[in-house]
């Protein structure tokens, strides 16, 4: 890996860009590396939920502008850049984002792909891509709007302009903002909380939130429902069920 570096422990992996030069700005190499990792990661066995990050400069600072610069309306649409972050919404274990400094642009959009975000008080939050010419790209419209309601998604879009992590949380973008010294820590502790938890009933709960995007409340229900019930084919609801009942701690097989 050029532009990540992985690092593993107690069934939490940290995947960190690694392009400090440029404030991590995302490249279609590190996104290939990136989605690559996830997939990799979705399939190991021995990890339960992934951390994902930057450094205390820049989470990202969004797609690599340079690296498009020049390029016509064909080449983007041949290139299709970002059909490749879509593979990102596929990945069934928990992503959390630990997000400082910059995360603007693809880097925002990056941030809210994940299901949780840890970020430091430092954090720099907005999708400027107004502000050269163009919109955003990966998901900005949508998923910014979905998060922060109309009014506020078009202030940001339209303006460019960047929200701190105090703002960030009271919009609903962020779920906590701590010091920049611990907010890489904050993030790998959530992480072997819900590495903590039974594999199977996190992977369908996931999937039944993440479908609340997609569908109507109705269909929604109906989808919640039959995992509900799937999960009683879990060696885990019956080993958390009895542990409840014989007053123990529940020994977690991930069956
Ligand atoms: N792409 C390529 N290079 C970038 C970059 C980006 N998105 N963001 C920063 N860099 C590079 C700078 O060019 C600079 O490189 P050089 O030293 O070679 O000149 C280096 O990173 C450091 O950046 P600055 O000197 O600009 O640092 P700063 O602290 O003065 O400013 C900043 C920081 C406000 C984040 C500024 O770098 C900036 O505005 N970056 C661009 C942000 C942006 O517009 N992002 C959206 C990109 S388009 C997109 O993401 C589309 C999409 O929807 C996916």
């Amino acid at each position: 890996m050029s532009y990540l570096l992985l690092s593993r422990e107690s069934g939490v992996a940290v995947v960190q860009f690694n392009r400090p030069e440029v404030l991590n700005a995302l490249n279609m190499k590190l996104m290939a590396e990136l989605v690559d990792s996830l997939e990799a990661l979705d399939k190991d066995d021995e990890i339960r939920c992934i951390v994902l990050t930057g450094n205390e400069k820049a989470f990202a600072a969004g797609a690599d502008i340079k690296e498009m610069a020049d390029a016509s309306a064909v080449e983007m649409v041949k290139r299709d850049q970002f059909a490749r972050w879509d593979r990102i919404r596929k990945i069934k274990k928990p992503i959390i984002a630990a997000v400082s400094g910059f995360a603007l642009g693809g880097g925002c959009e990056l941030m809210m792909t994940c299901d949780i975000v840890i970020a430091s008080e430092t954090a720099k939050i907005g999708q400027p891509e107004i502000n050269i010419g163009v919109m955003p790209g990966a998901g900005g419209t949508q998923r910014l709007t979905r998060a922060v309601g109309k009014v506020k998604a078009m202030e940001m879009v339209l303006t460019g302009s960047t929200v701190s992590a105090d703002e960030a949380l009271r919009w609903g973008l962020v779920n906590k903002v701590v010091p920049v010294e611990s907010y890489l820590q904050e993030a790998k502790n959530l992480a072997r909380e819900i590495a903590s938890k039974p594999p199977v009933a996190v992977r369908l709960a996931k999937e039944a939130i993440l479908k609340s995007f997609d569908t109507t409340v109705e269909g929604g229900l109906e989808f919640e429902r039959k995992s509900f019930y799937l999960l009683f084919a879990s060696e885990d609801q019956k080993e958390g069920m009895k542990a409840f009942m014989e007053k123990r701690k529940p020994e977690w097989r991930g069956k």
